[in-house]
């Protein structure tokens, strides 16, 4: 703990992020953002996927004792997972704030994960300002926000849920969207994460402003429409990782290998292979990813994370023949320096998952883009890549060898499509730089938030 602070110099915020890499990440990084605005910060943190504190000791943590079984916490149940952190930590963390506001009489605001969507009962009647983070696109916030229309209008009930004839029309509510990106849809039973998500749009609503890891230019089409759906003082300052970088809040150990193998390929000639910290396949699946590979004759560096395979601990379900063929143009690791790779001189593509941090990594590096999705914000995310912004190849079919292949070589080998995605991919990576500039969109956006929270008035009980 740390020392009461009774400064009026000091202005402290409580952070509240939902424990899971792909969330821990950006709240680290906004941490340290605020942190080097001249905020005091102390971040509220489950035991469960805790990040280590000594890495960090310009920020304080307060560890609430709200811990997940390896069965609770299974990537295979993500929404029970969900769930049980909503339920379990409203208690803890509602006791932590109210002792932190006992002894500080500093505490601007706090901010917290959209998916703590419990945040709104823990700050009730503590007088607090509750700011939200939302660590993914305005494209993907907004295709859940319009869930519960598209709900009302049938797309999820049985009658209209028959996948195989209407996957691939469009969705007129959210162009470009098509009946399969519509987050949630393929789940035999989508009620449940309907509601989870219900409750993370109705808890945004009523927060005193919305915090988005992502930046103007990109977003551009769609801010009006976010305007009308949330209105509160909206601030898109992303992407953080370019003011912080995520190796620090890794919770797995990046294999610095990687970076030595990729020293010794050819410029712009390595796939990246990622599908980031929580998606999870079978072995038919795998296969296909592995053939895919191995077919397309290109160098690649592949992360197999454990338990990215189900039912298996590395790489045993990988085709022996597939690991003799590609050993001399393939390397494969548990977990890589996912940005130091993305920046690396020989990576000319990434195969990502498209969840929202690797496919910011990608674009700050301009590094063209296969799309896969497995839940989430990835199914859209991986339609705006491909549709929208077309900074990469999404795969319309799921994972099949041929269309993998195809789509690897587009991307490594340049015809003309893969050279018109790189020089987009290019020109992006340029917009950022500027809209991180003292005077660009994402610096200005900060200058208000920063505004926001000073004016409010510190609160104590
Ligand atoms: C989850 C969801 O899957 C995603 O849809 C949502 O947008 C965020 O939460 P995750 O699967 O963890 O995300 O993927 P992603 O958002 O891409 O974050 C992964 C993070 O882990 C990135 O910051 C990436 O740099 C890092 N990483 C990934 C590594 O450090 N090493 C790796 O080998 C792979």
């Amino acid at each position: 703990m740390d020392d009461p602070s009774k400064s009026s110099k000091t202005r402290r915020i409580i952070l509240f992020p939902l424990p899971f890499q792909g969330h821990i990440n950006p709240m680290i990084q906004l941490a340290n953002i605020l942190h080097s605005k001249g905020f005091t910060i102390s971040i509220i943190h489950t035991h469960f996927n805790s990040p280590d504190p000594s890495k960090y000791p310009h920020l304080t943590f307060h560890f609430i004792p709200v811990g997940l079984s390896e069965d609770q916490a299974s990537i295979h149940d993500i929404l029970r997972a969900l769930h049980l952190l909503n339920t379990e930590c409203i208690g803890p963390s509602r006791e932590c704030l109210r002792k932190l506001l006992a002894t500080h009489d500093d505490i601007q605001c706090m901010i917290t994960d959209a998916m703590m969507y419990c945040s709104k009962d823990v700050v009730e009647d503590l007088g607090i300002h509750r700011i939200v983070l939302r660590t993914s696109s305005v494209c993907s916030f907004l295709a859940f926000a319009t869930l519960p229309l598209l709900q009302e209008k049938g797309y999820f009930s049985d009658h209209h849920n028959n996948l195989e004839s209407r996957r691939d029309d469009p969705v007129p509510e959210l162009p470009p969207l098509r009946v399969k990106d519509i987050p949630s849809i393929q789940r035999p039973n989508p009620n449940d994460a309907l509601k989870i998500i219900r409750n993370m749009v109705q808890g945004t609503k009523t927060a005193s402003g919305l915090i988005l890891n992502t930046f103007q230019e990109l977003e551009e089409p769609n801010l009006d429409y976010l305007c009308q759906h949330f209105r509160m003082p909206t601030f898109l300052i992303g992407p953080f990782h370019k003011f912080f970088s995520a190796a620090s809040s890794s919770l797995l150990t990046q294999d610095r290998s990687a970076i030595s193998w990729l020293d010794t390929q050819k410029p712009d000639s390595v796939l990246y292979v990622s599908f980031g910290s929580l998606a999870a396949m079978d072995e038919d699946h795998v296969t296909e990813v592995a053939w895919g590979l191995a077919n397309s004759m290109q160098p690649f560096l592949w992360v197999v994370r454990p338990g990215l395979v189900q039912g298996s601990e590395w790489l045993e379900s990988l085709p022996n023949e597939f690991l003799e063929i590609t050993s001399k143009r393939g390397y494969i690791v548990k977990w890589a320096p996912q940005q130091e790779v993305l920046s690396h001189p020989a990576v000319g593509g990434f195969w990502t998952h498209s969840g929202w941090n690797s496919v910011l990594e990608s674009i700050c590096e301009g590094v063209p883009m296969i799309c896969s999705s497995f839940f989430s914000d990835q199914t859209v995310n991986s339609r705006y890549i491909n549709d929208v912004w077309k900074l990469g190849i999404k795969l319309e079919c799921g994972l099949k060898r041929e269309e993998i292949e195809s789509a690897i070589r587009k991307i490594l080998m340049l015809d003309r499509e893969g050279q018109e995605i790189r020089e987009r991919a290019l020109c992006l990576k340029v917009k950022i730089q500027v809209s991180l500039k003292t005077d660009g969109f994402s610096s200005q956006s900060l200058n208000a938030l920063s505004d926001l929270i000073s004016s409010f008035q510190s609160s104590c009980v």
